[in-house]
């Protein structure tokens, strides 16, 4: 957790095929930084694990492909995790899984395999996942930016950002 009066420095890192994550994740980035927030954004493709530093929280905003598989852009970096195995016990994470119900099993599994892999690997998740259903009549920028603004103020703590209370 930031230490008092500290920025939570948070980097998103988008996983995606045709764009949505990414729309997704430009408007929580948003929301963070009016909260008060350090934000970095990173496209999966341009970071190995080394991105994870210690200290640092990150966000995971991807979507599911194949059959329950991540984008194409999200493989490198998850296959280089599971192979390198780093020690990620220093860092915070939550996760945003987009996914379209109809897929049935395979439903949103691109982000709760990663939620599974950081977990293994010792990072601490911060509030519960998000999972928006591409079927579900609901925009997932917009549920999205309500979550990300819940998950600021109850999850990772007070001293998360500098502003937490705009939007309330
Ligand atoms: C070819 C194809 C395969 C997909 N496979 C899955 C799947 O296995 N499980 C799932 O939950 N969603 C699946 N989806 C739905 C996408 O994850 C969903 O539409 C998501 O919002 C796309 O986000 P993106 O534009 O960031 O890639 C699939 C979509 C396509 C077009």
């Amino acid at each position: 957790m930031a230490a008092e009066g500290e920025q939570a420095k948070i980097t998103i890192l988008v996983g995606t095929m045709t764009g949505t994550a990414e729309m997704v994740a430009q408007e929580v980035e948003q929301v963070l930084r009016d909260a008060g927030c350090d934000v970095a954004l990173c496209m999966m493709n341009d970071c190995g694990p080394e991105v994870f530093e210690p200290g640092r929280v990150f966000l995971v905003c991807t979507s599911t492909y194949g059959f329950g598989n991540l984008p194409d852009n999200a493989l490198d970096l998850f296959e280089a995790l599971e192979s390198s195995r780093p020690d990620l016990s220093a860092i915070r994470y939550g996760v945003i899984a987009l996914g379209d119900g109809t897929y049935g099993d395979t439903f949103a599994q691109g982000g709760i395999r990663f939620d599974k892999l950081l977990a293994e690997l010792g990072a601490k998740r911060a509030g519960e996942v998000l999972v928006h259903d591409a079927n579900a009549n609901t925009l997932p920028e917009e549920v999205a930016a309500q979550w990300a603004r819940d998950w600021v103020r109850n999850d990772l703590g007070p001293a998360a950002g500098t502003d937490t209370q705009r939007g309330s």
